[in-house]
C-alpha cells in the first residue's frame, strides 16, 4: 500500500489540537492509577488485577531491559544459542568448556529460558524458538556484539541528551564528521552494515517497484550489499555505487564474488564535496540520511536531485520514527543510537518527505514495509518541466 505524505507533519498538526476529552479523561485517570493505595486495591480487585498485574510485568521489563540485553549478549558472545541449537547440554558441560562456575552458568542457561531463548531438555538445556529466530536474522549476532560500544554510550543517558559525552559510536563511526579515515575503520563499520544488509534489501525490494528503472545508483552505498541483493532480484538497471574512496575495496570485492562487476561501476568521492555521477534515473539512499543533521540531509539531497534527469527517482530507506505515534524501534533504539553517533537523527516519513519537498522532489509518497523495525521507504520524483 502507498501512502501519500501529507505536506503536514501528523506530529506537529498534532501539537497545537487543544487537549482532547480522551487526553483529559486519561489524565484524570492517570492521577489515581499513580497513587501507591490505588495500585494496593487494583491489584486485588477481580475486576481490574489483571491489567494491574500486565501493568505490573511491562513495567518490571522496562526496569530489568538491560539485564536482559545483556544476558543476550553473553549468551551470543558464548556461542550458546548455536551450540544449543545442534544438541542440548546440561549446564555443567558448558561450564567447564567455557570456564563458568558451574552455578553461574546455570543461572545464565535458567536467564535465557526465562526470556524464551532457551528451554529445559533432558538434564540440559536446548535453543528455543525465539532463539533460533534470533539466529536467523542476518546481522543479529554482530549488532548484538557491537552493542557493547552503545551500552557505553547509554550508561549516562542525561550526557548524551545533553550532548556532553564524547561518545564511543561517534567514534566508531567516523564519516559523520566529515574527515577522512583509515581503511580498517571503514572496512570494520562497512563490515557491520553489510551483515545487517539482508533483512534491510528484503524490505526495500519488497516495498519499492524497481523494474523500469534503467540505471541505479546507490550513494553512500557501502561495500555493495544493497546492490548485490538487487543485482540479483532484478535483471535490468546498470548499477552505480557511490560512497568514499576507502570503502570502494571492500565492494569490488563483493560484487568481483557475485559475478555482478560487469553491471556495477563504482565511483569514489563525497557527497559532501563532489558532485555524483549523472545518467542513473534512479538513486537510493539506504541507511544514509539518519546519519547526518539536517542541514547535511538537504545539501545531500539537492546534490541528488542536480544528478538525477526530470522524472528520475529517489528512493529512501531507513528505520524512520513513528511520527505522531511514537514507537520502540525507530524513538526509541534508532533515536538514541543517532543521538550517540552525535550528527545524525532517526526521522519520521513526513519529516524525510518534507526535506524532500524542499530540496525540489515531488509525488512524495511512503511505502509501508512489513518490517518498519527494519526499515521504511519514502520515494519522490524530480519534477517534470513542461515548457510554456
Ligand atoms: C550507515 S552506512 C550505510 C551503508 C549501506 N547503504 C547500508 O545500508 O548498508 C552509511 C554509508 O554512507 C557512507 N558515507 C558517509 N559519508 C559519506 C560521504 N560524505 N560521501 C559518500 N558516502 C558517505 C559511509 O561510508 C557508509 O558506507
Amino acid at each position: 500500500m502507498v501512502q501519500d505524505v501529507p505536506d503536514q507533519g501528523p506530529e506537529r498538526a498534532s501539537a497545537r489540537r487543544p487537549l482532547s476529552l480522551g487526553a483529559r479523561w486519561r489524565r484524570w485517570r492517570n492521577a489515581r492509577v499513580a497513587s501507591p493505595r490505588f495500585q494496593s486495591w487494583a491489584s486485588a480487585n477481580p475486576l481490574t488485577r489483571r491489567t494491574a498485574r500486565a501493568d505490573g510485568e511491562r513495567l518490571f521489563d522496562l526496569v530489568a531491559g538491560f539485564v536482559h540485553s545483556q544476558v543476550l549478549f553473553a549468551l551470543v558472545e558464548l556461542d550458546l544459542l548455536a551450540e544449543l541449537s545442534a544438541a542440548p547440554r546440561p549446564a555443567a558441560d558448558l561450564a567447564r568448556r567455557h570456564r563458568i562456575d558451574p552455578q553461574r552458568m546455570e543461572a545464565l542457561l535458567r536467564a535465557g529460558t526465562a526470556l524464551g531463548l532457551l528451554e529445559r531438555a533432558w538434564d540440559g538445556y536446548q535453543t528455543a524458538r525465539l532463539g533460533a529466530a534470533a539466529m536467523g536474522v542476518p546481522g543479529l549476532a554482530d549488532m548484538i556484539r557491537h552493542h557493547s560500544v552503545f551500552y557505553r554510550d547509554m550508561a549516562d543517558p542525561l550526557a548524551l541528551l545533553r550532548d556532553e559525552a564524547d561518545t564511543e559510536l561517534s567514534h566508531f563511526w567516523p564519516y559523520v564528521f566529515g574527515g577522512g579515515m583509515p581503511s580498517d575503520v571503514a572496512a570494520r563499520y562497512s563490515g557491520l552494515m553489510a551483515e545487517s544488509q539482508g533483512l534491510v534489501a528484503e524490505e526495500t525490494l519488497r516495498a519499492v517497484e524497481f523494474r523500469g528503472i534503467r540505471r541505479l545508483m546507490d550513494v553512500g552505498g557501502g561495500t555493495g550489499a544493497f546492490l548485490t541483493a538487487l543485482g540479483r532480484a532484478v535483471p535490468e538497471p546498470d548499477l552505480v555505487l557511490f560512497d568514499l574512496p576507502e570503502v570502494a575495496p571492500g565492494a569490488r570485492a563483493r560484487f568481483d564474488a557475485a559475478g555482478l562487476s560487469g553491471r556495477v561501476t563504482i565511483v569514489p568521492g563525497s557527497f559532501r564535496t563532489d558532485a555524483l555521477p549523472q545518467g542513473a534515473d534512479a538513486i537510493s539512499l539506504v541507511r544514509v540520511l539518519y546519519d547526518h543533521a539536517d542541514e547535511t540531509v538537504a545539501a545531500l539531497l539537492a546534490t541528488v536531485r542536480e544528478a538525477l534527469p526530470e522524472g528520475g527517482r529517489l528512493i529512501v530507506s531507513e528505520p524512520m520514527t513513528g511520527a505522531a505515534r511514537p514507537e520502540r524501534a525507530g524513538d526509541v533504539y534508532f533515536a538514541f543510537y543517532c543521538m550517540a553517533m552525535r550528527t545524525g537523527r532517526a526521522r519520521s516519513p513526513g519529516e524525510i518527505a518534507r526535506l524532500m519537498r524542499a530540496a525540489g522532489f515531488e509525488s512524495v509518497t511512503h511505502r509501508p514495509t512489513a518490517r518498519p523495525f527494519v526499515t521504511s521507504v519514502v520515494e519522490g520524483r524530480k519534477p517534470v518541466r513542461h515548457e510554456a
